[in-house]
């Protein structure tokens, strides 16, 4: 209930009304909100008070506007830790989720370029190129462009890429998986990612770069990923050095 006397502002009071039913489930992902009026009304405080809070929210992630429809409960976020060198497949299944892919396109191509000077290979070496739909529990949620060099981890193939690679290379060939280096920025959607990632043009993606290395440290895979902005959120622990 609103309780007018308070010190909390109106508009928070209504925040927290409507994360509570969210979190009780009483509203799901997908369902529709009463309308700013039939707010307003229940809960005698003016439409603009209501407005404020729902913008809130959409910005927050938590809900949705549809020009038209009306505001929904949006898709929840996943929080991914950047602590730790991890799969997609892995990430996914520690929430319960099913992973899969969508294979784009696999080829095998001669390395040039900064691919061939993250991996440490000479121009035109033998590198797999993997373009990837990842999806969790058939939904899609990035966009991977895999870049894996043929003399060190032989024998890639359609199937083997359509699952797990790190479980391919530590299961199947035995090797190493190190660490990794990864960058993240902000960016749009372009016309092939919104249309793979089932997204409209230029809606947010966080861009994120990858070079992994076995234990030797040699670099085995360089991963440029575009992951939905709707869907991921990422957390880092920050312990504060020592200080003199
Ligand atoms: C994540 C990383 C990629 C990595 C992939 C491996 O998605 N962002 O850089 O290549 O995991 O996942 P999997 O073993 O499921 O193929």
């Amino acid at each position: 209930m609103i309780d007018k006397q308070s010190p909390l502002p109106i508009y928070y009071q209504i925040q927290e009304l409507i994360r509570k039913k969210i979190d009780k489930k009483e509203w799901q992902t997908g369902d529709v909100l009463p309308s700013e009026r039939i707010f307003a009304e229940q809960y005698e405080v003016s439409r603009m008070t209501v407005r404020q809070a729902v913008t809130e929210l959409v910005n927050e992630g938590l809900l949705r506007r549809e020009k038209g429809r009306g505001t929904f409960v949006a898709e929840q976020k996943f929080t991914q830790t950047l602590q730790g060198l991890t799969s997609f497949t892995e990430d996914m299944k520690e929430r319960g989720l099913k992973p899969s892919s969508r294979l784009v396109s696999f080829n095998v191509k001669e390395a040039a370029g900064k691919t061939a000077r993250v991996l440490g290979l000479n121009d035109g070496e033998a590198v797999y190129e993997i373009q990837r739909i990842r999806l969790a529990d058939h939904s899609p949620m990035a966009m991977e462009t895999t870049y894996i060099s043929k003399a060190l981890i032989p024998g890639l193939t359609k199937n083997i890429v359509q699952n797990s690679i790190y479980e391919y290379v530590e299961a199947e060939l035995g090797l190493a998986i190190g660490y990794g280096e990864q960058s993240l920025e902000a960016a749009l959607a372009m016309k092939k990612e919104a249309e793979l990632l089932e997204i409209e043009l230029n809606d947010p993606v966080l861009l994120i770069s990858r070079i992994t290395h076995l234990q030797d440290k040699t670099p085995f895979e360089y991963v440029k990923s575009a992951y939905r902005g709707d869907r991921y959120k990422f957390s880092i622990q920050m312990p504060r050095n020592e200080q003199k």
